[in-house]
């Protein structure tokens, strides 16, 4: 109680010269749950100056040395994983079983970024000069991948440690110096999160965690000459900074509408599950393989995500009240099937359990007084307009309950807005045309889904339409996370997934022999 946690630089956990720290509320409670440091613009310099000169010596460490060094940090996140877990749990009310999942699955990305690091930055490139027209074959050039210098990660509140250590494994592996500021819904746990890679032995200065107030480190931090990547994952603020950064490359993951779109060939329990799965959540859909002994197995939906034998077991995919960029965020649905198919989406919501996280309930609060506000706004707005509600609006304080809206119309705010929450959309379309019209015609690219047996119609939409990924059969997802993943138009800029990300955060550098 009182305790404000300390922000981490130069190899050591730091109080603020600042005395003020920032307050982080239970979106469950509604109550302050924990204070992190109000770093200071004078400490960010000097996290600056640190990571600069770290980073020189850490480029030169050898490859497999920080591969090694990132395999420690794995196997202590996954040891640390329920008090982690537990500040997920407190910080934005992710269910317990899923805040597990989440740092589980970090710990397998830092492991996978190693060993995909010492492969894509152990090759280089050999060219010879007379491929090209009016040239002898008088030099020869090599090519390597470099570091980019110090990368400043601003990960997102639904993700605050697996969306940090997408950023942070490929950074370091690639050479760089990594600057974190953790979102502050999340702080907490992402803090512990890097304490992981403090307790692995990593230099001095060259990881860093600044907390603080957006309005006093923010553009500080994104325009801060040491910074020489930035990779922001959240809301149309990394529009600001796109625009407000140097000449740095970005990696950006902004908002999604990623529409699901509905033929009438589809197999409909398929897509009724897929649709509670995308847009809400994931009721009790556990198989824990672990050691290889089936530990719990329920029936419902059968979505996993596999992992190697190394690793021992299964985790099902998490979902957080509609709050991911890659939820389905409007179901657009041919006419002659949308009854069917609304009335099975509603049998299964009628199952999805509402409540606190801490009891594993598939729909918990949003993260904040002012994110439930504004679904509520755009619920209201879609009433005004005549919008049909599958279930009664219901909120108490930052809960609400999951609500399915049909017969959404273009001129409703919820058939283009994300409400980052549980609450799902359906269009009605009388051709797969207005479909793909609705999904093109949006500000968003991120992701898609089509739902039909035909494999030729549904491989023709997905080039029709204008998203980073579209998945057939399946709602949208960012993982297995050595996918790539990105998004067109305002969605994003650039390409993740762990390979992509370690290149992002390289450059080539070549060095020609001239031979006489
Ligand atoms: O909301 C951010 C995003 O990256 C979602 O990830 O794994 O839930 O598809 P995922």
């Amino acid at each position: 109680d009182g305790e404000v946690y300390k922000y981490y630089a130069d190899g050591e956990w730091k109080t603020s010269a600042s005395g003020k720290s920032v307050s982080i509320i239970n979106p469950t409670t509604r109550k302050p749950q924990f204070k992190v440091q109000a770093c200071t613009q004078e400490e960010v310099n000097k996290v600056m100056e640190a990571a600069k000169v770290a980073q020189k010596l850490w480029a030169r460490t050898p490859l497999w040395k920080r591969a090694e060094l990132l395999h420690k940090a794995a196997a202590i996140l996954k040891e640390h994983k329920s008090p982690i877990a537990e500040c997920l749990v407190k910080e934005i009310a992710k269910p317990a079983r899923d805040a597990v999942t989440e740092v589980v699955r970090s710990g397998d990305l830092v492991s996978y970024t190693a060993e995909e690091g010492v492969r894509v930055l152990g090759e280089g490139k050999f060219l010879v000069s007379d491929s090209f027209p009016g040239n002898e074959r008088s030099k020869y050039c090599l090519s390597s991948k470099i570091p980019l210098g110090v990368v400043l990660a601003i990960p997102p509140f639904n993700y605050p440690v697996n969306l940090a250590v997408s950023k942070i494994a490929p950074a370091l592996i690639a050479g760089n110096a990594l600057v974190l500021k953790p979102p502050t819904q999340g702080a907490v746990a992402a803090l512990h999160m890097i304490h992981c890679f403090h307790l692995a032995g990593f230099p001095k200065g060259l990881i860093s965690a600044v907390t603080g107030k957006g309005s006093e480190i923010g553009d500080f931090l994104t325009m801060h000459p040491g910074v020489n990547c930035i990779s922001f994952t959240g809301g149309d603020t990394g529009i600001a900074i796109s625009k407000k950064a140097g000449m740095i490359p970005l990696q950006m993951e902004l908002g999604g509408k990623d529409a699901c779109i509905v033929l009438e060939d589809a197999d409909l329990d398929l897509v009724a599950a897929n649709i509670v799965k995308g847009g809400y959540s994931y009721r009790s859909i556990l198989i824990f393989i672990s050691c290889g002994n089936l530990e719990e197995v329920s029936t419902d939906f059968i979505c996993w995500r596999l992992y190697s034998a190394r690793f021992k077991f299964c985790l099902p995919f998490v979902h957080h009240s509609g709050q991911r960029c890659t939820a389905v965020k409007v179901v657009l649905i041919m006419d002659s099937i949308a009854d069917v198919v609304i009335e099975k989406v509603k049998a299964k919501m009628a199952k999805l359990t509402v409540g606190p996280p801490e009891e594993n309930c598939d729909i918990t609060p949003v993260v904040t007084e002012s994110s439930a506000n504004f679904i509520e706004d755009l619920v209201m707005d879609a009433k005004e307009k005549g919008a049909t509600f599958c279930q009664e609006y219901h909120r108490e304080g930052n809960l609400i309950w999951p609500l399915l809206l049909d017969h959404v119309r273009p001129d409703m705010r919820i058939a283009w807005e994300e409400p980052f929450g549980p609450v799902l959309p359906v269009i009605r379309i009388t051709n797969v045309e207005e479909g793909i019209h609705h999904c093109n015609a949006s500000n968003f690219g991120l992701q898609g889904c089509i739902f039909t047996r035909d494999i030729n119609k549904a491989i023709m939409i997905s080039d029709a339409m204008e998203t980073g990924t579209v998945q057939i059969n399946s709602a949208p997802a960012r993982g297995p996370d050595h996918f790539p993943f990105q998004g067109l138009k305002e969605s994003g800029i650039g390409s993740q997934g762990i390979t992509n990300s370690i290149n992002m955060m390289t450059k080539i550098k070549s060095t020609v022999i001239n031979l006489p």
